[in-house]
């Protein structure tokens, strides 16, 4: 068995369809991961990810790739605060927001705080989704190592984190404004509505075609004027084609026909 036949079975067994992302690093990942756990073929593996359940999650989480931080990419978080989220509030009184692939909690925390620090908290309903489970009890946890919230202000981490040993632990004040989710982005049914979303550091993962297919699902669960936030490498190349013109860098806006 090849690459396509492990990634068809994969399909059946987990319900994610690898050809939707990019063949080459996706194939890099996977074959060094076999080489790794002493196997040398797609079936042996594909047999040990059958009858092993720590094998598969070690599968999951190499697929996946959860690694995020806190106000990644920094000076974007300054003009969504400055510019973006102020001027969707003059069309709106509240917020319909989704971090649409949240991994461990990171991005729809810092939304959740910058909220609250914007005295905004009682403005914004905040969706966030993941395809992975374990990423999303991770997040519901909202357990921290120092590392990860390096680009949190001194003062908001004293404010929205208690301590403990070397774990900061986000407060249920914060916890308390996302409503997690799994969502799978390319089979599910996206929440609709939306003034905000976050669709950051994943885009990245997936093929061209699977990406046109994702600007138009993303298009639709916009609400009108509302704004598609994407990560630092993820500039859409033609935004008008898909609906969206481009408000500022990494941030576009639903244009209404
Ligand atoms: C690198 S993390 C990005 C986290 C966060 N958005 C950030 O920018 O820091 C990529 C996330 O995309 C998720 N992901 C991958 N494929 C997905 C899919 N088909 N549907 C939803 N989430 C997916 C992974 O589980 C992972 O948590």
């Amino acid at each position: 068995m090849g690459y396509k036949g492990f990634t068809a079975e994969i399909k059946k067994m987990c319900n994610i369809d690898l050809s939707n992302y990019k063949e080459k690093q996706m194939k890099r990942r996977i074959e060094s991961l076999i080489r790794r756990n002493g196997h040398d073929s797609y079936d042996s593996y594909l047999k040990l990810l059958k009858r092993s359940k720590q094998h598969l999650k070690e599968f999951l989480d190499c697929i996946t790739i959860n690694v995020s931080e806190f106000y990644r990419n920094p000076a974007q978080w300054q003009v969504l605060e400055r510019e973006i989220i102020p001027e969707l509030l003059k069309h709106k009184k509240r917020l319909k927001v989704w971090s649409s692939a949240c991994s461990t909690g990171e991005e729809p925390y810092s939304l959740a705080m910058l909220f609250d620090k914007m005295m905004l908290k009682n403005k914004a309903e905040i969706i966030a989704s993941d395809i992975d489970r374990e990423a999303i009890e991770k997040a519901k946890q909202g357990v921290y190592t120092e590392k990860g919230i390096a680009n949190v202000p001194k003062a908001m981490v004293n404010t929205y984190f208690f301590q403990e040993n070397d774990k900061y632990i986000i407060k249920n004040q914060i916890k308390n404004m996302v409503n997690f989710r799994i969502l799978n982005l390319l089979e599910d049914n996206y929440p609709s509505d939306c003034d905000l979303i976050l669709c950051r550091n994943v885009m990245i993962y997936f093929t061209e075609d699977t990406k046109e297919k994702l600007y138009k699902k993303f298009y639709d669960a916009l609400s009108d004027k509302g704004v598609f936030f994407v990560g630092n490498t993820e500039q859409i190349i033609m935004p008008h084609k898909y609906g969206f013109t481009n408000l500022k860098n990494f941030f576009y806006q639903k244009i209404i026909e």
